[in-house]
């Protein structure tokens, strides 16, 4: 009977802490549609997520925090001791991000770090497992973690706006595609579309 009780109270306390993170993430939504803030679309959040549940990494980093919405649908989604290192340039945004990550109860999985997104890449020293690249120049950002020898096999990086960013993105995407270093596959969303690349 106490068994049950107690399967019944962490079932609970489970589900309310997905309410909290929905709340969060439903405010964070509403509050990108005013301020005509760029978050991830809620398709594209979805293949992050998965993709996160599938590979289960311990370390994940993302280039451009914003106000935390991407960073806490893949800090949801981390194995029980994964950590999320997620950069941003404003430290206004970078504080705003906090908040929204501590309300939704992943401030244990999350550090957001104020910064230049391929010079704290650079300064990296453990092995990554999950790359999110939302901003600056991902080439430059690959280049700066395989240079510290911090891609470990099998980690997945995935690129956003690789269409909407075609020409820009070319040397990245020629990169990926065709180094040989990686197993690399085009998801397209219509209006756009992300590159997951696999480290072989
Ligand atoms: C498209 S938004 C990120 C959206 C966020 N990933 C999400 O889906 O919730 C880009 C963010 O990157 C920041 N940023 C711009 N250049 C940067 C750089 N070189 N390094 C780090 N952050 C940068 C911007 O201030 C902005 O907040």
């Amino acid at each position: 009977m106490a068994a049950a009780r107690m399967a019944t109270r962490i079932a609970a306390n489970a589900n309310a802490a997905i309410d909290k993170t929905e709340k969060v993430l439903a405010h964070i939504e509403e509050l990108a549609n005013k301020r005509f803030l760029h978050i991830v679309s809620s398709r594209k959040a979805e293949l992050l997520e998965k993709l996160v549940r599938k590979s289960k990494p311990a370390f994940a980093v993302e280039t451009g925090t914003l106000i935390g919405y991407s960073a806490i649908r893949i800090a949801r989604n981390l194995p029980v001791n994964g950590k999320l290192v997620s950069i941003e340039i404003n430290k206004l945004r970078a504080a705003e991000a906090g908040k929204n990550i501590s309300a939704a109860g992943l401030s244990g999985k999350v550090d957001v770090v104020v910064g230049e997104a391929a010079s704290v890449l650079g300064s990296l020293k453990s092995g990554v497992n999950f790359v999110f690249f939302d901003v600056a120049d991902y080439l430059a950002c690959l280049k700066a973690l395989e240079r510290n020898g911090c891609i470990e096999e099998g980690c997945i990086v995935v690129a956003n706006n690789v269409m909407w960013f075609a020409d820009r993105l070319a040397p990245y995407l020629a990169y990926v595609r065709k180094s040989g270093l990686y197993r690399s596959v085009y998801y397209d969303f219509g209006f756009d579309g992300m590159e997951v690349s696999l480290k072989k």
